[in-house]
């Protein structure tokens, strides 16, 4: 197995397999690696001939230092998920000096407004952060495909923007969000929860559900304003935000309009843990 913690080594080794048909698919993660992150690996080692993994906790994109302190690093255990996946998948594990060079700092990108929705709002710099990480990779391993969990729904379309923008030469492929029996929303941070808070955490998917057939039958004010109500009445999740918004657009809905598709983004905290889902409404 190829395991890289530099990029100039990893840039060298790609260059010397590469023919000029071979394809490059791209999973990047954070690791702490779970089904979903290995969901996006397999489809990458079946549609590409080389795939590459980067395992690196971005710190721009942290805008609470406690999150990104207490942010799971497990970087042993990727290795041997990885390879019990495919072995010939290549590892990027890179420092915080070799993607910075000395200078941990984003740059400023303009996203046409979905940065300052949602997760943008409520994370400040959260996006300018993984914009700088995502085009800084893109540029190392230069992927034919990269593939991102729908999850972040409104990360892959800053993604999509951003290589739309910079017109970067690389398809992003979006797959389905993996879920635990009990439906919570696989991520990295549910590492962080407590047996009974992973048990309890149910509750995001179920008022997920619940809102989505709410807003068949009334609007999204009403809609959200019973996820309000839900929440507050729980003890164990404090709800950040709850809104129904344009799948393109990302501008919260205020009126249905039948052409439009919409999407139902929540994020909540529990115990100082932030989890995000989302559900598609039509
Ligand atoms: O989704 C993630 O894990 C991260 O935001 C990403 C895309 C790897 C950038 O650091």
């Amino acid at each position: 197995m190829q395991i890289f913690y530099g990029k100039a080594a990893l840039m060298e080794y790609l260059t010397s397999i590469k023919t000029t048909n071979s394809s490059i698919g791209f999973v990047p993660t954070m690791g702490a690696l779970h089904e979903g992150h290995q969901s996006l690996m397999l489809q990458s080692t079946k549609e590409n001939d080389i795939t590459v993994v980067s395992i690196f906790v971005n710190p721009t994109q942290f805008n609470n230092p406690e999150d990104l302190e207490k942010y799971p690093r497990t970087l042993e255990t990727d290795i041997i998920k990885i390879a019990s996946i495919n072995p010939d998948i290549i590892v990027f594990a890179p420092t915080v000096d070799d993607m910075y060079e000395g200078k941990t700092l984003s740059q400023s990108f303009d996203f046409d407004g979905l940065e300052n929705k949602m997760e943008g709002k409520f994370r400040p710099g959260h996006f300018d952060g993984v914009g700088t990480i995502v085009k800084r990779l893109f540029e190392i391993v230069k992927p034919t495909k990269a593939y991102f969990g729908e999850k972040d729904f409104q990360q892959v379309q800053i993604v999509k923007k951003m290589v739309e923008k910079n017109q970067l030469p690389v398809i992003i492929i979006v797959c389905p969000i993996y879920r635990e029996i009990n439906n919570l929303a696989m991520s990295s941070r549910n590492e962080r929860l407590t047996l009974h808070e992973r048990e309890e955490a149910a509750i995001i998917y179920k008022i997920l559900n619940e809102a989505k057939a709410k807003f068949s039958k009334s609007s999204a004010e009403k809609t959200t304003q019973w996820v309000n109500n839900e929440f507050k009445k729980n003890k164990t999740f404090t709800l950040e935000y709850f809104e129904i918004a344009d799948e393109k657009t990302l501008t919260t809905c205020k009126r249905k309009n039948k052409n439009k598709k919409y999407r139902a983004f929540i994020a909540v905290f529990v115990n100082n843990i932030r989890l995000i889902d989302t559900i598609s409404l039509n």
